[in-house]
C-alpha cells in the first residue's frame, strides 16, 4: 500500500511512495516541461494534486525527475543510509545539491567556465544554460552557471521569460 504524503515543505511540497520522496519548488521551476512530456501519468500540470506518486515505478520516476534543469524537482530514498550509495550522476537527488553532504570542498574558488547548451523545447521555450550574458533592451546581466527559459509562444506575462502559459494557450510548432 502506497503513502499518500504531501505535505509542505518550506518553498514547496513533497509527495511520497514506500521509495521515495520527491520534492517540489515552484519557484525554480523554468517550464522546461520534461516532467509532464516524459511522465504525465505521475507529473500533470492540470491535475490537483499534480503529482501522482502512485502513476509509475519508483524508478521511472526517479529518472524523470533527474531530468528536471533546475532544482523545482528532487528527490532522496525514505531510507536515510540508502541515500548515502547514490551516485552524483544523480543530479537531482537533494543530497547532492547541499556540498557539505556531497563530500565537496566549499572553500573550492577555482573558476571553471560552463559551456553554453542551448536547447529548443519541442511546443516550449529555449532553454539557455551556462555562462553567458544576457542582453535585453538596455539591460545586460552576466549569467554564471546561468539557466534562463525564453518565451517562443509570444504570451508569456513575463518578457522575455517563458512563465508556462505556452501549456496553457496550447502552444504547438508546426
Ligand atoms: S523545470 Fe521543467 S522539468 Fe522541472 S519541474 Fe519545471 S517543468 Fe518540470
Ligand atoms: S514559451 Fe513558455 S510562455 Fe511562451
Amino acid at each position: 500500500m502506497i503513502e499518500k504524503d504531501r505535505k509542505s515543505f518550506s518553498g514547496g511540497r513533497r509527495y511520497k511512495n514506500d521509495d521515495i520522496t520527491v520534492y517540489w519548488k515552484p519557484d525554480a521551476c523554468v517550464h522546461a516541461s520534461y516532467c509532464y512530456r516524459e511522465l504525465i501519468e505521475v507529473f500533470d500540470p492540470g491535475r490537483r494534486p499534480w503529482v501522482d506518486m502512485e502513476g509509475a515505478s519508483t524508478e521511472r520516476i526517479i529518472e524523470v525527475v533527474n531530468m528536471c534543469p533546475t532544482e523545482a524537482l528532487t528527490w532522496k530514498w525514505n531510507n536515510t543510509e540508502r541515500n548515502l550509495e547514490v551516485g552524483p550522476d544523480q543530479t537531482n537527488h537533494v543530497i547532492f545539491r547541499r556540498p557539505e553532504l556531497a563530500g565537496e570542498d566549499t572553500e573550492d574558488t577555482e573558476v571553471r567556465e560552463q559551456p553554453v547548451l542551448v536547447k529548443i523545447m519541442y511546443d516550449g521555450p529555449i532553454i539557455i544554460k551556462g555562462d553567458f550574458i544576457l542582453k535585453y533592451g538596455d539591460n545586460a546581466r552576466e549569467m554564471k552557471g546561468g539557466l534562463i527559459s525564453l518565451c517562443r509562444c509570444d504570451s508569456s506575462n513575463q518578457m522575455p521569460f517563458c512563465d508556462g502559459t505556452h501549456r496553457k494557450i496550447g502552444f504547438e510548432d508546426v
